[in-house]
């Protein structure tokens, strides 16, 4: 039964009012959103925060409405506290607390309340197809993988900047009804909301109550068609990349929870629409968003996510954009999948032949058909005193002759890519070269560039700097090749993807995978490109690249793992996800890096995703949320702080707390000094029956590795098997090293890479 809440109307002018229609039981309990302001009166500053609490033990609410009045009781008693002081979420599903804007006394008054663990200040997160399905080796006649049948009956939840409902890549032709357990709601109506857009709410600051999340950004609906897109005959953006798009789980149905605008995502919004979702009964979480890591206790996000593998609900998030430098991830606990970004071996070539004759193959997505191949004079901004003129920001070319000419523009300095080329267009520039910082190395993109552009690696750049300073009169022409596939080398890391290790954790080995995230066609809602490339209408892809499109790969492959296997736990999709990556490339090399050097372990993780193999692992590393107990407190954390993630009583004097390394993970890593370090790890078959595994450890230079039983026999499924690893330094090592250890049967391979910190 919906009931009306009445709100004390609050008399801030800036405060914005909504009244909420609550759905007894469904989700988070919906508030007055106020913004906040640094100027309250006496009671000091205000702003939201996400508070934590444990009920008193045993308690079990009859309803959200006797969990939001105990929630309540924690606010500030009316009088005495500032008038905007109020509850914007009461949660119940994933975290056990609600979202309240606060003066800094008020917090500090509810501290001392019985019950509450600790609060932490709301954040804005930023936001971190055809070929895909080919290059990852998912075939139609076994629906993408074995048993999966295109990922029927599984519910893939996006929370993101919401979605294009009217895409054909949302259509529900062949879709069956949601499963009888989906409870939640679509407020797109009647004519938007199908078999496959089976859910679409809002929650974003100060969106009013039943807001159809319409996404007016494009990132939403590129995610979510990429996870469980329907089959969609010649998708292409500005003609290129033809083919027929697909999501990953195009049988799937789709949950859209739009918590992101152009500006980003707050984490109370993310937290809302976690806790609706898991209690819609969506099977897989979907977040492309995320900012720089901390520990599990303050960060919401991985708080949430832990609420959300504990009701079996997988999560699958973006590793971040951040990269190539280390410890740069984002979304780095131990139940979440966090994952990098690399590419494919497709590239939509725009070469550049230069006055003296040397050739630059670049990328660009705008292929102007009818553009001369004569030459351009050729000028860098970057030679001017101009500040930011290196990089082409709005503006910086303002006073510059370049006219007819091409230019050529760094990457980086804050200036989105696209954005340069506006500004060369926006001085009379005529084509653009968009070069490489050195630590982007090789990796470009293939942006849809509002002129005639290549964006080329840093080498090259380098080439075309030097050929310009050097020579009177600069040429640049360029040559639009279209579509190219089996570029090589592919996949390789891209230099955005952020990397590990882990600073929260470092004794669990992350990112965890990686899947393609560059240059990825998906639905998008607008026109892309130039004006008079675009063509308008409802059947619009774009190309865009990030460890968001990464993410949804995963989410949609873990669909299809889900569908194939309805009662596997979310860390045995993890490990079998993990545990039969790829880590040789199409040619059969070792993974590569944006410097073509042999990509390390914290910017591959385990491998490339590899669905089919994926499927069908063999054996699988297990973990329930009990497990995560024993390893929070091994992190130092205090019992307060481990309460707030498990919303359990659990104490770290009772726990018995162990290393990081030890927690039952699918990938080692381990900090190793003068004392040896031993690991401990048990695998579930869910193989063959009757089964023996042999391991082969290929050791991490300067580490002697020794594994305990050698051999592991299974004769029954679900049976359970230990061992132990043991390393210690053997002659001298330094820096990180990294090995790997794998479980064979003669069908299965089970890999473990294995990586070591000297210290
Ligand atoms: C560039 O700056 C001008 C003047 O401030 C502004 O009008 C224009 O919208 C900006 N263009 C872009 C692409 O940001
Ligand atoms: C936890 O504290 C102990 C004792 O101070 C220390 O030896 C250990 O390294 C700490 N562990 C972590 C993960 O910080």
């Amino acid at each position: 039964m919906p009931r009306l809440i009445t709100m004390a109307r609050p008399t801030s002018s800036i405060t914005t009012f909504l009244s909420a229609l609550l759905l007894l039981s469904a989700g988070p309990l919906v508030f007055c959103r106020s913004v906040p302001t640094g100027d309250r009166g006496d009671t000091g500053p205000q702003q939201t925060y996400i508070v934590h609490v444990r009920p008193p033990a045993g308690t079990v609410f009859a309803s959200s409405e006797d969990r939001q009045e105990w929630h309540r009781s924690f606010l500030p008693t009316v009088g005495t506290s500032s008038d905007a002081s109020q509850m914007i979420y009461s949660y119940g599903n994933v975290i056990s607390g609600f979202a309240a804007t606060l003066s800094g006394e008020e917090l500090q008054a509810m501290a001392a309340k019985e019950g509450f663990l600790h609060a932490n200040p709301d954040r804005i997160l930023p936001l971190q197809t055809t070929h895909t399905a080919e290059f990852l080796g998912l075939q139609l006649q076994d629906g993408f993988v074995k048993g999966s049948n295109f990922g029927r009956g599984v519910i893939v939840g996006l929370l993101d900047t919401g979605v294009y409902p009217d895409h054909p890549s949302f259509s529900d032709d062949g879709m069956p009804p949601p499963p009888a357990k989906w409870k939640g709601r679509c407020d797109f109506g009647a004519s938007l909301c199908n078999n496959k857009l089976i859910g679409a709410r809002t929650f974003v600051s100060g969106s009013a109550e039943g807001t159809p999340p319409v996404d007016d950004v494009g990132h939403g609906t590129h995610t979510a068609s990429t996870a469980a897109g329907q089959f969609v005959n010649g998708a292409e953006v500005l003609e290129e990349a033809l083919g027929t798009a697909a999501g990953m789980a195009p049988r799937a149905h789709l949950a859209i929870y739009k918590v992101c605008t152009e500006g980003g995502c707050m984490v109370s919004d993310i937290l809302a629409a976690m806790d609706t979702a898991v209690e819609d009964g969506v099977d897989v979480l979907s977040l492309s968003l995320g900012g720089p890591s901390r520990p599990f206790y303050a960060d919401d996000l991985a708080v949430g996510a832990f609420g959300a593998i504990e009701k079996g609900v997988f999560v699958s998030c973006a590793a971040g954009n951040s990269g190539p430098l280390a410890s740069t991830l984002s979304n780095d606990a131990p139940w979440i999948l966090t994952v990098a970004a690399s590419t494919m071996d497709r590239s939509i070539r725009a070469s550049v032949k230069l006055g003296n004759g040397a050739v630059v193959n670049g990328e660009s997505l705008y292929q102007p058909k009818d553009f001369p191949s004569t030459p351009l004079p050729l000028v860098y901004a970057g030679a001017s005193a101009k500040l930011g003129a290196a990089f082409c920001g709005n503006g910086s070319l303002d006073g510059l002759d370049v006219n007819g000419k091409a230019v050529l523009c760094e990457r980086g300095g804050g200036i989105a890519r696209i954005s340069k080329g506006q500004t060369v267009k926006d001085a009379g520039g005529a084509g653009m070269i968009l070069t490489n910082q050195v630590l982007d190395g090789y990796s470009t993109l293939a942006d849809a560039h509002v002129l005639p552009a290549s964006h080329v690696g840093y080498s090259d750049g380098s080439a075309v700097r030097t050929y310009i300073a050097t020579s009177t009169n600069p040429t640049a022409s360029f040559t639009f090749e279209g579509t190219l596939l089996g570029i090589a080398p592919a996949p390789t890391i891209t230099s955005f993807s952020s990397r590990g290790p882990s600073k929260p954790s470092p004794g669990i080995l992350k990112p965890d995978i990686t899947g393609p995230g560059v240059s990825v066609l998906a639905a998008w809602p607008f026109t892309v490109g130039p004006p008079s490339a675009g063509v308008a209408g409802a059947t619009t892809f774009n190309i865009i690249s990030g460890t968001s499109m990464s993410t949804p790969h995963l989410s949609g492959i873990a669909a299809l793992l889900k569908a194939a296997n309805p009662d596997w736990s979310p860390a045995a999709i993890k490990s079998a996800i993990m545990t039969t990556a790829d880590t040789l490339d199409r040619s059969g090399n070792p993974i590569t890096d944006e410097r073509r050097l042999q990509a390390t372990f914290f910017a591959l993780g385990s491998g490339h995703v590899n669905p089919t193999k994926a499927v069908d692992p063999g054996l699988v590393y297990d973990l329930t949320s009990d497990d995560y107990v024993p390893y929070l407190c091994g992190l130092n954390y205090t019992s307060t702080q481990v309460q707030a993630i498990t919303r359990t009583s659990a104490s770290c004097a009772t726990a018995d707390p162990i290393p990081q390394w030890d927690l039952n993970y699918p990938s080692i890593s381990v900090i190793l000094g003068s004392a040896s370090v031993t690991v401990k790890r048990t695998v579930k078959n869910v193989g063959a029956a009757s089964s023996i595994y042999t391991v082969a450890v290929h050791n991490p230079q300067g580490v002697s590795v020794s594994v305990e039983p050698p051999t592991l026999q299974f004769s029954t499924v679900g049976e359970e098997k230990s061992y132990t690893v043991t390393l210690s330094t053997a002659g001298s090592g330094e820096g990180v090293s990294e090995g790997q250890l794998v479980w064979s049967s003669g069908k299965y391979k089970v890999r473990s890479p294995i990586s070591v910190t000297f210290h």
